[in-house]
């Protein structure tokens, strides 16, 4: 009988020139450490770094900025489709069956897959803030700005006014933190439909769904709600202390790969302070502090990147519910280079399981079967 790992823990899944996570402080795309590109890069610089193989020169940068601008529109086909949604859907389900509706109306070109991959890129903000807005108002409001760069563009579809400097800056920096992340669950899902030849916008709907589990990118969403049940930090501290003896899983902590911290996590904490700090008002902050401080001293677990993010995204204004949608937008480069990656030296990716059910049963025929006592 082969080993039996759950949920694969540890187990090494293939090869990738993407990116690697390794160690409380090493997480790199391509090589580049999330460091370097945090401080000098802007969000764009990443995703073509991460889709087409190589940073971009400046004048690279500039066509691709330039043709990013020019593809945010949605066709009106997609508009409609976007109104017909029900407002209590969740924003990733929007995401999810937009994604697939685009691909039926503008199928992938398999000789040109990038141009598909920007259009994604490009489309997700109106995507959401269209149908957002649709629902919380009944207005039609427009998808295009003239923002140059993706966090500047939805932060601003969103609120109807061009962001501060500071928020334009931490929602970049943010974008940059979650584009890559190695062959994590929704990465994996991506490269799974991809490897049995399907489209580009399959993968990416397999991929969101894959994203949407609390234990994945909801729990972004999750930790927010868990912040906010708190007025102070020593409620939060009673609270938390109180959910672990009960062996509640609190959302926003704890890591497959990681074991001592998410490198990612100090970069999005110091933002959360900073907006905080900008807002004048520190208690939320204080909180999530007194909740990792709990997670630390009871249980040895340290936050994710999912943890001050949701904070540092409750500071700038945005809604809990676009919260993994946000994840979306970035993480999309990261889902493309792998599925590139994937169909550049493809094998169908079929594990084998070990069977533990009944062996040998003798087929009655359907007149004959009890009814099972419940
Ligand atoms: C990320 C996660 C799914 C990794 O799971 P994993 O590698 O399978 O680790 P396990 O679930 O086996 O956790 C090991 C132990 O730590 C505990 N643990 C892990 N994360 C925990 C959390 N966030 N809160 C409370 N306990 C946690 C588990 O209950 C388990 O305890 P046990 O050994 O007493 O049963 C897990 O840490 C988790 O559920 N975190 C919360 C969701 C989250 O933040 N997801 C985003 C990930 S980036």
């Amino acid at each position: 009988m082969s080993k039996k790992v759950g949920g694969l823990a540890g187990i090494s899944a293939g090869e990738t020139k993407i990116s690697s996570a390794g160690g409380a402080h090493n997480l790199r795309y391509r090589g580049y450490s999330i460091y370097d590109l945090c401080e000098h890069a802007c969000f764009e610089e990443v995703a073509y770094l991460l889709v087409y193989g190589t940073l971009p020169t400046q004048s690279d940068l500039n066509a691709y900025q330039k043709k990013l601008k020019s593809l945010r529109d949605l066709p009106q086909a997609l508009k409609d489709v976007l109104e017909k949604i029900p407002a209590d859907t969740h924003p990733m389900d929007v995401l999810r069956t937009a994604t697939s509706f685009l691909g039926n109306i503008e199928p992938e070109n398999t000789d040109a897959a990038t141009h598909s991959v920007d259009r994604l890129i490009a489309a997700f903000p109106a995507m959401l803030c269209y149908w957002w807005h649709f629902k919380e108002t009944g207005k039609r409001t427009q998808c295009v700005t003239d923002a140059e760069g993706t966090a500047e563009h939805f932060l601003t579809l969103l609120h109807g006014q061009k962001p501060s400097d500071t928020h334009r800056k931490m929602m970049d920096i943010s974008l940059i933190l979650y584009a890559e992340h190695e062959f994590n669950a929704s990465t994996f899902t991506a490269r799974v439909i991809t490897a049995t030849m399907s489209d580009l916008h399959s993968a990416v709907c397999g991929a969101i769904g894959a994203l949407r589990g609390p234990l994945h990118g909801g729990a972004n969403e999750m930790a927010m709600e868990l912040i906010e049940k708190f007025k102070t930090p020593a409620e939060a501290t009673v609270g938390v202390q109180e959910m672990l003896q009960n062996k509640d899983l609190i959302m926003g902590f704890g890591h497959r790969v990681y074991t001592e911290a998410d490198p990612r996590n100090r970069v999005i904490k110091k933002c959360s302070k900073q907006l905080a700090e900008e807002q004048g008002n520190l208690n939320l902050y204080e909180i999530s502090e007194a909740i990792e401080n709990v997670m630390w001293n009871e249980k040895k677990l340290f936050p994710n990147l999912d943890f001050y993010s949701a904070s540092a995204y409750h500071f700038m204004g945005i809604p809990t519910g676009m919260f993994t949608p946000i994840f979306v937008m970035s993480r999309i480069t990261g889902w493309a280079a792998h599925i590139l990656e994937q169909r550049g030296n493809n094998k169908l990716i079929r594990p084998a399981a070990d069977y533990t059910g009944p062996e040998d049963l003798e087929y009655l025929p359907i007149e004959k079967r009890q009814v099972q006592a419940s």
